[in-house]
């Protein structure tokens, strides 16, 4: 590719055309370098309000805020040029009105750069995601374990295993498509469960914890990276970065405390002027 050749992103539209078609991967960023590496290889990023979990050593996303979500936004976009980029309205910043959710939405877009935002919502905000779409903002809804209700619900619970939970899921799906969400992450819930919703819906379903029957995945990368000791059952690992980090932190402390670092290649050489 020459490089005066402008790449364009993924759009919205074409993660919405993927449903029946390819499989749709997207995977959590929230720095420019990881961004970077991840790019070549997702079709949409995720800047999670899961950062305030996996980034910020808070206990629940419940208290992070816009503006870190615009910052991790920011950086997302920096180091990336193919995916979508997709940013997480937090907690307490939508729920209280459509037009709080607008305000909230038109910051994140105009200060990121970003294309789209993510809800966590069910049938209740239903009315609030269709005003966003209305007024030019893409929605990806989230419905089933919902992070944010962790308060509520007393945990970070999987959904969809009575018939009761069930239909209330359901109807959250269909309430969320039916409002203009172009894509509907489906968290947690009950593999049949995942596989009747995505036959419901008219827009793909990104699973995480819903079974391979939706129509894309994602994972949080730190997750998926080994960085925590404990993870949930539907995490796969593909690299084990607590080992690697905490192996060459001790092989650092090591050789400081020998004074063997900095060695000969490592130093500043004092040159003479002449
Ligand atoms: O915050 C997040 O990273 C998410 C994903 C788990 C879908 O919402």
């Amino acid at each position: 590719m020459s490089k005066h050749t402008v790449t364009r992103r993924i759009s919205v539209p074409d993660i919405r055309a993927m449903k029946g078609r390819d499989k749709i991967v997207c995977l959590t960023a929230y720095t420019a370098p990881v961004a970077a590496l991840l790019d070549p290889h997702v079709d949409l990023l995720l800047v999670g309000d899961s950062v305030g979990m996996v980034v910020h050593g808070l206990p629940t996303p419940t208290g992070v805020t816009l503006d870190m979500m615009i910052l991790h936004g920011q950086a997302v976009m920096r180091g990336s040029s193919h995916a979508l980029v997709v940013v997480d309205l937090p907690f307490g910043t939508f729920e209280g009105s459509p037009e709080q959710a607008f305000a909230s939405s038109v910051r994140v877009m105009q200060e990121t750069g970003c294309q789209a935002v993510k809800i966590e919502a069910g049938v209740a905000l239903a009315g609030t995601i269709a005003f966003l779409v209305q007024r030019g903002v893409p929605v990806m809804g989230h419905v089933g374990l919902r992070p944010q209700a962790v308060h509520i619900d007393g945990g970070f619970k999987a959904k969809g295993r009575s018939d009761d939970e069930r239909a209330r899921v359901i109807a959250e799906a269909r309430a969320v498509d039916e409002a203009g969400c172009f894509a509907i992450v489906l968290e947690g819930v009950a593999e049949s469960l995942a596989a009747e919703i995505s036959g419901i819906v008219s827009v793909p379903t990104i699973g995480i914890g819903a079974s391979p029957h939706c129509d894309g995945q994602i994972l949080v990368t730190d997750d998926m990276l080994g960085t925590f000791e404990r993870v949930p059952k539907f995490v796969r690992r593909y690299a084990d970065l607590r080992t690697t980090i905490d192996d060459a932190a001790a092989r650092y402390a090591a050789d400081v405390r020998a004074a063997t670092f900095p060695g000969e290649a490592e130093v500043y050489r004092f040159k003479p002027a002449g």
